[in-house]
């Protein structure tokens, strides 16, 4: 709140100094916790569009080289080539790609499969998901088979007031090799 103006402070020293009208003009909250406990999971859950944090995606693109964004809209898309949800990219093709995929929220294993299908047909996807481990889709398809990178902390979604009430993880499918054991079909 600090760091956004919201809440009037200055430094003393090493401290924040906060006065008690400020404090009650943002309505007597806790220091250190975010306004209206609670909220950020319906929002969260509510809005399909959060944007992947600048700094996520570009330490990806520098590693993977994206050409396609799965998900998007006009007004988010990360990359000049993407799908939106009028063309449904999950009924595109994404062959000759290397995709990146920040899906919306809900659905999250149709994107699953969907990537898990292009990764037989040679396509590498680069996803960001919610790190659900317990859940079937993880269990009989992520783990199994695809690379998973847990990211630390909590991730703060761009055009988010706070960070996600999840944790996160970037799986990474990519076609395997005949060593491997044979990827399981999707259900
Ligand atoms: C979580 S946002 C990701 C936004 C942005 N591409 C990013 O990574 O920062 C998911 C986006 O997917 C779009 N979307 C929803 N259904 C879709 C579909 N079937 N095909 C392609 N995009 C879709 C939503 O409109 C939303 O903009």
């Amino acid at each position: 709140m600090i760091a956004s103006g919201r809440l009037r402070a200055h430094r003393v020293g090493g401290r924040w100094m906060v006065g008690k009208s400020d404090l009650n003009a943002v309505g007597h909250r806790k220091p250190g916790r975010p306004s209206g406990a609670g909220k950020p999971k319906q929002s969260y859950h509510r809005r399909q569009d959060w944007r992947t944090p600048r700094h996520l995606f570009e330490q990806l693109h520098r590693e993977f080289r994206f050409t396609l964004d799965a998900a998007a809209s006009e007004e988010n898309a990360l990359l000049p080539v993407y799908f939106t949800e009028q063309r449904d990219g999950l009924s595109q093709s994404w062959a000759g790609h290397v995709a990146f995929c920040n899906p919306p929220f809900q659905h999250t294993s149709r994107w699953v499969r969907k990537a898990h299908l292009e990764a037989q047909n040679g396509v590498t996807t680069v996803m960001v998901l919610p790190a659900r481990p317990g859940n079937k889709i993880w269990q009989q398809i992520i783990l199994p088979f695809y690379e998973v990178r847990y990211l630390p902390g909590r991730l703060h979604f761009d055009g988010a007031e706070y960070p996600a009430p999840f944790d996160t993880a970037v799986v990474v499918f990519r076609q395997r090799t005949d060593d491997d054991p044979p990827p399981a079909a999707p259900k």
